[in-house]
């Protein structure tokens, strides 16, 4: 559903960027091309955005060979992930665990920097530490020295998951980020969901911009927002138009059809006579209303 999602997005121009979820290199082996063909099938439906390809692994030989392979899929950059915390990932070796060993990220990294084609990018994907936010500096520089072209931080620790974090801090913590990591740009991360949000946030840290997860998933017009300042920058042909869309990717499950009802709530509103009308409408008299 999330992909139908971003591909409704990418279709209305919502986003700049396309951005894909970690891809696992899988311990020690190199990842099929066919896999990671299947992979890049979604981001097909629009070809002309960038397109950076997040890999999460631990092994330095494995992530160099998928790495260097990266030539011949069309994409713009690779991005390496030291930020997931999930227990199942971080048990491997992988994501935010890797925080624990600023050398080891730094292998990581230069090993894809010395791997990928000329015209691909290496960045990285950021926590602000393993259990204390108390060595940024030491993994900004890690992966700056390495040669990554950007990065994104993520404010909290692993140990904070998505646990609240006093607001100044999160200040501190991006602003560190930025200091340390010098000429490279940092995009801070971690709860915006406005625009005010993410103006306030680059301001106040200096960052060179602001990536969004969960506040897009709830509001598809979010970047836009952020990039034009509008408030109200969708247009009721545009909102139509985007729920069609969602409409198609959803199968007529009990579970695709709620997941319908909230895509319509976010775009007009709990209140809405939108939401309303389709809460109480069956699945045919939805495909009816908004195909
Ligand atoms: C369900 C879920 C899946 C995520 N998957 C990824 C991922 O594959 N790669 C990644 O870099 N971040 C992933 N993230 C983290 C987000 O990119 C982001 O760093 C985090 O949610 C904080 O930003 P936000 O408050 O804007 O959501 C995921 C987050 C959630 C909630």
């Amino acid at each position: 559903m999330t992909r139908t999602f971003l591909q409704a997005a990418a279709r209305l121009d919502l986003i700049p960027l396309w951005f894909t979820p970690f891809f696992s290199t899988g311990g020690v082996s190199v990842p099929k091309r066919a896999a990671i063909l299947r992979k890049l099938a979604p981001y097909r439906v629009r070809p002309d955005l960038p397109l950076v390809f997040q890999l999460i692994g631990h092994d330095a030989r494995s992530l160099a060979a998928t790495a260097a392979g990266f030539g011949e899929y069309g994409v713009n950059g690779i991005n390496l992930n030291f930020a997931c915390p999930s227990k199942t990932v971080t048990a491997s070796g992988n994501g935010a665990y890797l925080l624990r060993s600023p050398e080891t990220v730094f292998d990581l990294t230069r090993a894809a920097v010395e791997a990928v084609p000329e015209g691909v990018s290496v960045s990285v994907k950021l926590r602000a530490g393993w259990d204390l936010p108390d060595r940024i500096r030491e993994i900004v520089r890690a992966v700056c020295d390495a040669g990554a072209d950007w990065i994104v931080f993520h404010y909290r620790t692993a140990a904070e998951a998505y646990r609240p974090v006093d607001a100044s801090e999160r200040v501190r913590r991006i602003a560190c980020a930025v200091e340390a990591a010098g000429s490279v740009p940092v995009f801070g991360n971690g709860d915006i969901v406005s625009s005010a949000d993410a103006e306030s946030l680059v301001r106040s840290t200096g960052c060179a911009g602001v990536a969004v997860g969960r506040g897009f998933l709830s509001d598809p017009w979010l970047v836009r927002r952020i990039l034009s300042g509008d408030e109200n920058p969708a247009s009721e042909e545009e909102k139509h138009t985007f729920l069609r869309l969602l409409l198609a990717g959803t199968d007529s499950t009990k579970r695709g059809r709620n997941w319908f009802l909230e895509c319509v709530k976010m775009t007009y509103g709990a209140d809405s006579t939108e939401f309303k009308e389709a809460r109480e409408s069956a699945w045919d008299a939805l495909r009816t209303r908004w195909s």
